[in-house]
């Protein structure tokens, strides 16, 4: 029996992340024991962040985790904003459906918006939630599997001055930070990985399997003069029938700061003995594999999905704050908020790849809701393909070019985080 109690969403005392650990690991469904340790051991990454718990009584019914940290957005390293980040979203399948998921996120998006953040980010767990809150999916992530062995048609110039070492995830530990915050500074959407995220990646926290995790195999790339230029983080999933094996490589990390490192990281993957398929999850909408095969019907599958969801919560800012490439030109675009947070009116000029966005009252030429701009905003989701979907308005050519200005190459990159 819950119904009568009253439920009260408020900030969580240190004393209380035990309980709103293993609450939030309850409705995720996932059976590991959360420990008094395991707690002692998020701490410190919790601090400076907004742990919320949805209390009835004692209990922890509903649980909810933000926090600043910036956003790369379109136009190249250094064009970021700082972002609310939004993660531990559970309400518990006894207290669903009566409102606590609304009124925690709704709370914390005004909070955000009057610190001045503006933007809003996060992993949707069911594609449904989010939309009805504004936001907008904005990074998609693919999978890409390929048989093997497979040959390389091309190799970009300096792959055969790269080479690719064999090592444990705990030898990373070193050179993979830094060269992923590189490669993340230049993609919009990329979230950069903390430290703690890091250490638990490549099992050098203390916790439940950490062994485990260290001695996973990676490959690590170095250039001519033994600069860290790529790294690629695997599994392996031996399968055998009868005397034949359908062995799987799963690549779940894999990033590089040239194209040569990137082919030759490929090049090595495609080529382990014993192996039938790689498959590579998390990959960019620009990911070069294909282009790389001999044969590219070697490449499988493609499955794309969702990956990042954006909510802007301050228009102009945020427009102001990414770099262009579109044609230059003007155009009144008006926003509708639900949420009453980001709506208005600008005219937008772009000129000299930035856009001054300045209030106006003049008709406007294109009309969408915030969680269609939301998803346009980091370059990757075209805004024609929102307005055939009906999510935004007004004549084709005005739409039709503000969607070639919002655009944006490298797309935006589904990189894994602390999330
Ligand atoms: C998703 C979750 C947090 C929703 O919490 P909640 O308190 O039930 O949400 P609310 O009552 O505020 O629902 C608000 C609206 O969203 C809808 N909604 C919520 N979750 C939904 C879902 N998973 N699919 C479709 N619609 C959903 C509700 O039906 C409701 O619609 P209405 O306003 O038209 O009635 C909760 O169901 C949950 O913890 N699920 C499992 C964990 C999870 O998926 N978390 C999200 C991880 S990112």
């Amino acid at each position: 029996m819950n119904g009568g109690q009253r439920v009260e969403v408020r900030a969580v005392t240190e004393g209380e992340q035990l309980e709103w650990a293993r609450a939030s690991r309850r409705t995720f469904l996932n059976p590991g024991k959360v420990t008094a340790e395991h707690v002692e051991q998020r701490r410190p990454a919790w601090q400076g962040q907004r742990l919320t718990g949805a209390f009835e009584g004692a209990r922890v019914v509903g649980t909810y985790r933000s926090w600043d940290w910036p956003l790369p957005v379109p136009g190249g390293p250094g064009h970021q904003v700082l972002a609310d980040h939004v993660s531990t979203v559970t309400v518990a399948p006894t207290h669903r459906r009566r409102g606590l998921l609304t009124q925690m996120i709704t709370a914390d998006l005004r909070a955000a918006r009057e610190r001045g953040v503006p933007l809003a980010y996060l992993v949707a767990g069911e594609a449904p939630i989010y939309g009805r809150y504004g936001f907008g999916p904005a990074v998609s992530g693919q999978t890409l599997e390929v048989r093997a062995p497979a040959a390389l048609a091309h190799l970009p110039a300096g792959a055969e001055d790269v080479g690719v070492e064999l090592v444990q995830d705990a030898d990373l530990r070193a050179d993979a930070p830094a060269l992923h915050a590189a490669v993340a500074a230049g993609r919009p959407g990329a979230v950069r990985r903390p430290d703690h995220y890091w250490d638990d990646l490549l099992g050098l926290a203390p916790g439940p399997d950490h062994d485990a995790k260290a001695l996973r195999p990676a490959l690590l790339a170095r250039d001519a003069a033994g600069a860290a230029v790529g790294v690629a983080r695997y599994r392996t999933r031996e399968r055998w029938e009868g005397m034949r094996h359908d062995t799987v490589l799963e690549v779940h990390d894999l990033f590089a700061a040239t194209g040569a490192a990137h082919a030759a990281l490929w090049r090595h993957l495609l080529s382990v003995d014993l192996v039938d398929r790689v498959r590579a999850t998390e990959r960019p909408a620009d990911d070069p594999l294909p282009h790389l095969l001999h044969d590219p019907r070697r490449a499988i599958g493609g499955e794309g999905s969702d990956q990042f969801w954006a909510r802007l919560l301050d228009v102009p800012a945020a427009l102001g704050a990414r770099g262009w490439l579109g044609p230059p030109g003007a155009c009144v675009l008006e926003v509708h908020d639900p949420l009453g947070l980001a709506g208005g009116r600008w005219r937008l000029d772009l000129e000299g790849g930035r856009v001054v966005a300045v209030p106006t009252a003049a008709e406007p030429d294109v009309t969408c809701d915030v969680g269609a701009l939301s998803a346009a905003y980091l370059g990757e989701t075209p805004l024609v393909a929102l307005a055939a979907a009906g999510r935004v308005r007004g004549e084709a050519a005005a739409v039709a070019r503000l969607s070639a200005q919002l655009a944006w190459q490298p797309t935006a990159w589904p990189t894994h985080t602390g999330f």
